[in-house]
């Protein structure tokens, strides 16, 4: 809370770990959106290129995934957009809409910087990205001279956004009393809506309605030693090998990019002391990042004392030894990393909820590490219980369609504003 309230504050942001961006969006969705719009979602685990079309409560949606190689992820800005820009060619081309000029919404979940609904500084990238010279940028205009540089399209960019905040528009359009947008995927991140009264940082306009989306950008607490306390050897570890240290650490005990890594380092450590697998590992297991995500959730996901997906999750590994016992330690050491995420980002909802003090509010949800794991909800909303105020009311949807619906209710939303 005191993070988030430095975040806001004009002249204490500069030292907030957690930069609360606000984001221009201030109208939510009223199912009378209507257009046909392009989206691009980049930054969680696909890259994709979409067409949607709104028409009061119906929505139809075309995409199609691109791959983003690592080399492009880390290597020149203007590859990046180049990349980006071919994607988008390529899909207007088989949608046959490349005569069209149609607004876009861009998706670009890093956090940023903005001072309008189609400006977007990025601050710093976070995940596996690091492309060069675009840390200060404008990902608009890198966008558009990219478009420009192929001659071959032609597009409108209606508005920039952060998955949390499409997350939020997508589940907003269907359900009325969303007020929080949550990711649990490669990332975590968060963004609620906020009083504009609230918003030391505001500099937009101060018509009706006087609230706006405040990208919480909650992923980077810790940043200013807030975490220390409970940072373990493991955390500590990972932070120092990862492209960006001491940053993002709270998203480090987290998120997908990182939770696998943090079990595998459990379970290697307990394998060397001999206490697991008779003492033997393997080349996988004592590789870092030989322990996916994915396999945290394909071990909870046995019945109790069934061990079909554990043994084979270390069949993958090349572990062919384990007894029963080692099963159910692994599973144990699984179960310990993904309940201290549940419980962490169950605390962060705690704050936002008891911050915006409204009787009843729906989060929507998306990410693989929420949607997959067959556990992380029901501790989430354990540890929410535990902490919000007596008597306030939450759930948590899953948002089933991504972001880029939410992309197209932005803009939307945004011609609505500009045509009255
Ligand atoms: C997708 C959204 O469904 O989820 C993206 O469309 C978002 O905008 C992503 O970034 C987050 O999940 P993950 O697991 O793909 O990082
Ligand atoms: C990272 C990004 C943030 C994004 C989150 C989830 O934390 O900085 O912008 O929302 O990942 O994808």
């Amino acid at each position: 809370m005191k993070q988030i309230n430095l975040g806001l504050g004009k002249e204490t942001n500069a030292q907030a770990a957690v930069k609360c961006f606000p984001t221009y969006v201030k109208e939510l969705p009223n199912g009378h959106e209507r257009g046909r719009f392009l989206a691009l979602d980049l930054g969680g685990t696909n890259f994709r290129v979409l067409l949607i079309e709104l028409n009061d409560g119906n929505f139809k949606m075309e995409s199609k995934i691109f791959a983003v190689p690592q080399s492009i992820m880390q290597g020149a800005g203007h590859e990046l957009f180049d990349h980006i820009a071919e994607c988008l060619s390529t899909f207007a081309h088989m949608q046959h809409i490349e005569h069209e000029v149609l607004p876009l919404g861009f998706t670009f979940s890093f956090p940023c910087s903005q001072h309008g609904l189609t400006e977007a500084r990025l601050t710093q990238w976070t995940k596996g990205f690091s492309c060069s010279g675009v840390e200060g940028e404008d990902v608009v205009k890198l966008l558009e001279e990219a478009i420009e540089r192929r001659g071959d399209v032609k597009i409108k960019v209606c508005a920039v956004l952060n998955d949390t905040t499409g997350t939020l528009m997508s589940c907003a359009w269907k359900n009325h009393n969303t007020y929080i947008g949550l990711i649990i995927g490669t990332g975590t991140n968060a963004c609620y809506v906020e009083r504009l009264e609230n918003v030391g940082l505001w500099d937009g306009d101060w018509e009706e309605p006087k609230q706006v989306l405040i990208n919480t950008e909650w992923g980077a607490f810790g940043g200013g030693g807030d975490l220390d306390s409970v940072l373990t050897e493991y955390d500590r570890d990972i932070d120092q090998h990862s492209i960006n240290p001491g940053r993002q650490l709270f998203e480090k005990m987290i998120s997908g990019m990182y939770l696998g890594e943090v079990a595998r380092q459990l379970v290697q450590k307990l394998t060397k002391q001999g206490l697991l697998f008779g003492g033997q590992g393997s080349d996988a297991l004592f590789e870092r990042g030989g322990f996916f995500t994915k396999y945290i959730t394909e071990v909870e996901s046995d019945a109790p004392g069934d061990y079909t997906n554990c043994r084979m999750v270390l069949e993958e590994l090349g572990i062919e030894h384990a007894t029963d016992e080692d099963c159910e330690n692994l599973r144990y050491v699984c179960e310990v990393v993904s309940r201290r995420a549940a419980f962490l980002v169950g605390t962060g909802l705690a704050v936002l909820l008891n911050k915006m003090d409204r009787p009843s509010v729906t989060v929507g949800v998306d990410g693989s590490v929420y949607r997959y794991h067959p556990h992380v909800h029901r501790l989430m909303c354990e540890q929410i219980s535990r902490l919000v105020r007596p008597g306030m009311k939450f759930d948590l949807m899953l948002s089933e369609d991504g972001s880029g619906r939410g992309a197209a209710l932005v803009a939307a939303v945004a011609s609505r504003t500009a045509a009255t």
